[in-house]
């Protein structure tokens, strides 16, 4: 079965054609990886998927809803969660903080009854800490669930943000570039954990520039160049295809 489908999906920012006529299905249950040079309209494309950008033409569906135009927040509520280039927390908070604050889209009470206080809300923050320590304990974060976010390694906090998404309780994860800027000790515990993701039941597609991570995990690749796919396959069909070996070395190799 698929979870999302991707139809000529096409965004347009004045005359730069960021993503053209872009199509692909992801299976549930798969790790996909989403891979192209800089500029390709990678991150473009995520910002589609979850409603940040409205794309010029095209369409999105997600569990056979057609989701393009949805807001943000509508869009999490049905299940999808992302992690950004750019990691983005709450860095003043704590960890455990920053995680319960994702939890909100699924909980009951509301802004009124958290400045009441009543006891309803209570239990329920009792539930919703709990319930965030093991999202903590999931991504290997559990000590540290009262260290100030931004004070965390670099490979820490990205692993936060993961919490963090998690928290939303998705089926499907977007991973951009989750082992950008990590030695390669992170690098093979953030593999790790995007496999134990999946044996969780969760999709993911993630964008990556280490070919050793896209090659290593994911059962489907697909290549994007200058906004346009120019391939789609596994990784042994896309390790010696031309035309991508092309898009990342230039004509002249
Ligand atoms: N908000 C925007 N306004 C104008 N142009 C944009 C905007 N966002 C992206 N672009 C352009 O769209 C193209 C695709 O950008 P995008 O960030 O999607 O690429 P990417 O594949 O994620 O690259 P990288 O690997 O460097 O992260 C680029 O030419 C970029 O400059
Ligand atoms: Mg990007």
């Amino acid at each position: 079965m698929y979870l999302l489908e991707v139809r000529d999906l096409t965004k347009h920012f004045g005359g730069i054609r960021a993503i053209e006529e872009v199509r692909f299905r992801a299976k549930e249950g798969s790790i996909m990886s989403i891979i192209g040079p800089n500029g390709a309209g990678k991150t473009t494309l995520f910002n589609c998927l979850t409603g940040i950008t409205r794309p010029t033409k095209g369409a999105i569906s997600f569990f056979d809803r057609e989701i393009t135009g949805l807001k943000p927040d509508s869009i999490v509520k049905l299940g999808m969660a992302r992690t950004f280039q750019n990691i983005r927390l709450f860095r003043e908070m704590t960890v455990i903080e920053n995680v319960m604050v994702s939890q909100h889209c699924r909980t009951q009470s509301g802004f009124l009854s958290a400045i009441i206080r009543s006891s309803s809300f209570r239990d329920e923050e009792k539930a919703i800490k709990e319930k965030a320590l093991e999202y903590l304990e999931l991504v290997g974060l559990e000590a540290y669930s009262d260290t100030i976010a931004g004070s965390l390694p670099y490979g820490s906090q990205k692993r936060l943000e993961i919490a963090r998404a998690i928290a939303t309780e998705p089926r499907l994860i977007l991973l951009d570039e989750p082992t950008a800027g990590m030695n390669p000790q992170e690098t093979r515990e953030m593999m790790g954990l995007i496999k134990k993701l999946q044996e969780l039941g969760k999709t993911i597609i993630l964008i990556e520039h280490d070919m050793k991570v896209v090659m290593g995990i994911s059962e489907n690749i697909v290549v994007l160049d200058h906004g346009v796919k120019i391939a789609e396959g596994t990784p042994s069909e896309i390790k010696c295809n031309p035309m991508v070996i092309e898009a990342y070395l230039g004509k002249e190799h």
